[in-house]
């Protein structure tokens, strides 16, 4: 997802910077606009080392010549298409009036008029510009249009009076954003534990026994919970991705690592969703020193512990949710480990398929729930959107607990 940001040139451009932060926290891409007055208050290389996008700063971006650059004259219409909500914060008495009456004399003012996203703007500003029968015409305007307005706080004002006109919280704004992506809230209050990516069982100091996982779904996983409200837990193995930043982190190796890690947190937590590829067997004498190469040699293997069927058996209200990677009869284990393990939901993926599941951002797979004996089919997509399938149905669980059919 992606949301156009406007900075607009008040004492509160500054705070901006924080809402870029907190918005890529949640896995939103920020495009960065800054009228010109804003440019007078932050610079723009601060939003542009920030969100790691080039800042828009003009409507006519100049080219090495000097020349204006004929593709940045249409950027506004590229952008307008690529966002899924433009946000303005702070916003203006001036970028206020320009929207309400349609008036596109600058990137952002024609960005506006071009995009068909939700809009969402945060007003700061004076008390006695925000009180003005001709910012409230203006507000009233872009009310009726569906524009959302996070309402000022009240409070000292930087021009040294008192009342409304602050920039509202950081918070009101994101939640406003947030439900302007149409991302709803259905898992406020809830604390998920996630598994996620491979473990490592030590063979040596320098080798280990592994799984082919990226973490991928996983992470998107965590993503989609924290959007959705949720608290995230986030116990991972090793990976090369960077785990979603408002998630709790505890970084593991092993199996028993994950194992202690994830009993550790689960009085905190109300879902638990595994999707970690854990190593079902490790040495059962790992060496202390680097094995010599002595022609060939056998490995003992132990079994590890069963992380999931050992949550579920101490699962109370909880909701548990297992992943199965599948080469064959997919259905048929997933179902029986669906019973066996006590789950509330199995998310199955036949890992046999190219191109889905290992090391890629896209998944095909089938969920299995407790309460039904049919299968949800989530063709090839992105891990994403499996994602917010596999909460769909965990959100339609909790809400609409049946009992477990018998099979
Ligand atoms: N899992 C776990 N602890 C293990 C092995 C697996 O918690 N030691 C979890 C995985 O995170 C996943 C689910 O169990 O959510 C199923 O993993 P999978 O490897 O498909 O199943 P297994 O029960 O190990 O069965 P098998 O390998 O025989 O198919």
């Amino acid at each position: 997802m992606k949301i156009g940001l406007g900075v607009t040139g008040g004492i509160a451009a500054y705070k901006a910077a924080e809402i870029v932060r907190l918005l890529q926290d949640r896995g939103i891409r920020v495009q960065v606009i800054m009228t010109e007055a804003a440019q007078e208050f932050v610079r723009p290389l601060t939003f542009a080392a920030l969100s790691g996008e080039k800042v828009v700063t003009g409507m006519f971006s100049r080219g090495e010549e000097h020349e204006p650059n004929i593709s940045s004259a249409i950027e506004h219409i590229a952008v307008a298409q690529s966002i899924d909500a433009l946000v303005v914060a702070p916003a203006t008495a001036d970028v206020l009036a320009h929207f309400a009456q349609g008036i596109a004399n600058d990137f952002l003012t024609a960005l506006y008029l071009a995009t068909t996203a939700p809009v969402v703007v945060a007003p700061a500003m004076n008390v006695n510009m925000w009180n003005h029968a001709a910012t409230r015409a203006n507000l009233e305007i872009l009310r009726k249009r569906g524009v959302k307005i996070v309402e000022p706080g009240s409070g000292y004002l930087a021009c040294g009076m008192t009342g409304a006109g602050r920039l509202a919280e950081n918070e009101a704004i994101i939640a406003a954003t947030l439900e302007a992506l149409g991302a709803s809230q259905d898992l406020s209050g809830e604390t998920v534990l996630l598994t996620a990516g491979p473990t490592r069982e030590k063979i040596d100091p320098v080798r280990y026994l592994s799984n082919r996982s990226s973490g991928r779904m996983g992470y998107a996983l965590a993503e989609a919970a924290l959007r959705r409200g949720a608290r995230v837990l986030l116990v991972t193995g090793p990976t090369a991705i960077k785990p979603p930043s408002a998630a709790e982190v505890t970084q593991v190796e092993s199996a028993e690592a994950m194992r202690n890690a994830a009993l550790e947190l689960l009085p905190e937590s109300t879902i638990v969703i595994m999707t970690a590829a854990v190593a079902d067997y490790r040495a059962k004498n790992p060496g202390s020193q680097k094995i010599k190469r002595k022609g060939p040699m056998s490995l003992d293997l132990e079994p590890t512990a069963d992380i999931l069927k050992e949550i579920a058996s101490r699962k109370g209200s909880r909701l548990v949710v297992g992943f199965a990677a599948e080469t064959s009869n997919a259905l048929e284990n997933a179902r029986q480990k669906l019973t066996g393990k006590n789950l509330d939901m199995i998310v199955v993926n036949d890992v046999s398929r190219e191109g889905v599941g290992f090391d890629s951002d896209r998944n095909a797979v089938t969920i299995l729930t407790c309460d039904s004996l049919e299968t949800i089919d989530v063709p090839e997509t992105g891990k994403w959107d499996v994602a917010q399938r596999v909460l769909d149905q965990i959100v339609r669980l909790r809400d609409h607990p049946k009992s477990a059919v018998k099979i």
